[in-house]
């Protein structure tokens, strides 16, 4: 059967930032995330007989991945069977955004090989799946906020819906900064951030944070997600810092990024910021305010470099006529 899935990318308001198994990627803390609309990954799996090893196209690249060929094998496993397969993916996010994250990729292809290998999993058990991917793509099975629930293993680690189809009018605006310099991979940061002195504390500030941006989603209360949200990524970027060795995500341009959203606050106009594994800086804010966010951060950055983004959905099974069904 050949199957096709789209999942959109998340941004992590309370972050995940290291593992307690590498392996099973079970993560030391609980994380919360906003899935987008705009970015979003399609991935076609199709189970051959002929094929003597899997198959990857990315972006119309034939790839070579050991990280996927990992990920097929849990699925085969969860399957029973041998078969290889052809893989084909495609990233619908501008290009150098470094929006492109995993969490789009492992989410669309946890739903489209387990489709395609004749599996019909629950949410819950396609969020496991796919965080066997990547971590961040547990969360990205559901549309809207979700939270990632931390487990101690395999069946109690998995995401949950908060509001899956939220009427909040929140939205991101994402500042992309291009970067020349060598990327520190998500999987490399967040091992090496484990060796800060301040760790400990993360994941013992992480429970507060979670609770407090839980309170913020069900009451509305955009200060409190926003200054949560902004606190949890520098905490994060404060690990990196102080790690061994340190090491950092920031730009330049990021540091001017955040400044600007400070001198929004001090104008008067509510936004936050986050960052991830990239220099980026996503701007999180509320619809009637995204004109005059773009105003003042469009004096020091091209109105390009701007891509505002709103909730998107959870991850979906598509047919050539749209969305299937399911
Ligand atoms: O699961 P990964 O490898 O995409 O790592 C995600 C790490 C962050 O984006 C920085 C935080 C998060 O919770 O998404």
């Amino acid at each position: 059967m050949k199957k096709t899935a789209r999942a959109h990318t998340n941004i992590a308001l309370v972050k995940y930032w290291g593992k307690k198994d590498t392996d099973l990627i079970i993560p030391m803390n609980g994380s919360i995330s906003l899935t987008l609309d705009h970015f979003y990954t399609d991935t076609t799996v199709e189970f051959d007989p002929s094929l003597t090893a899997d198959s990857f196209i990315l972006d119309g690249q034939a790839k070579q991945d050991q990280k996927l060929v990992h990920f097929m094998n849990h699925v085969r496993k969860l399957a029973n069977i041998k078969t290889f397969a052809h893989i084909n993916s495609t990233n619908h996010v501008p290009t150098a955004a470094g929006l492109a994250s995993s969490s789009s990729a492992y989410a669309a292809l946890a739903l489209a090989a387990s489709s395609a290998a004749g599996l019909n999993l629950t949410a819950k058990d396609l969020s496991r799946l796919a965080r066997k991917g990547s971590g961040s793509a547990t969360r990205s099975i559901y549309g809207g906020f979700v939270e990632w629930i931390a487990g101690e293993d395999d069946l109690t680690s998995y995401a949950v819906p908060l509001e899956e189809h939220t009427s909040w009018k929140i939205a991101m605006i994402a500042i992309v900064l291009n970067s020349a310099q060598k990327k520190i991979s998500s999987r490399a940061g967040m091992q090496t951030a484990q060796t800060s002195p301040y760790y400990p504390a993360w994941v013992k500030t992480a429970n507060d944070d979670l609770k407090s941006m839980r309170q913020a989603i069900e009451t509305r209360d955009f200060e409190l997600l926003g200054t949560v949200a902004e606190s949890s990524a520098l905490k994060m970027h404060a690990l990196n810092l102080s790690s061994k060795p340190h090491f950092s995500y920031f730009m330049p341009e990021s540091i001017i990024a955040m400044q600007k959203v400070e001198e929004l606050r001090t104008m008067g106009i509510p936004c936050y910021y986050t960052m991830d594994a990239g220099p980026n800086v996503k701007v999180i804010c509320e619809e009637e305010n995204i004109a005059a966010i773009i105003d003042h951060l469009s004096k020091v950055f091209g109105k390009d470099q701007l891509l505002v983004a709103h909730p998107g959905e959870g991850a979906k099974l598509i047919t050539n006529e749209g969305i299937e069904a399911k």
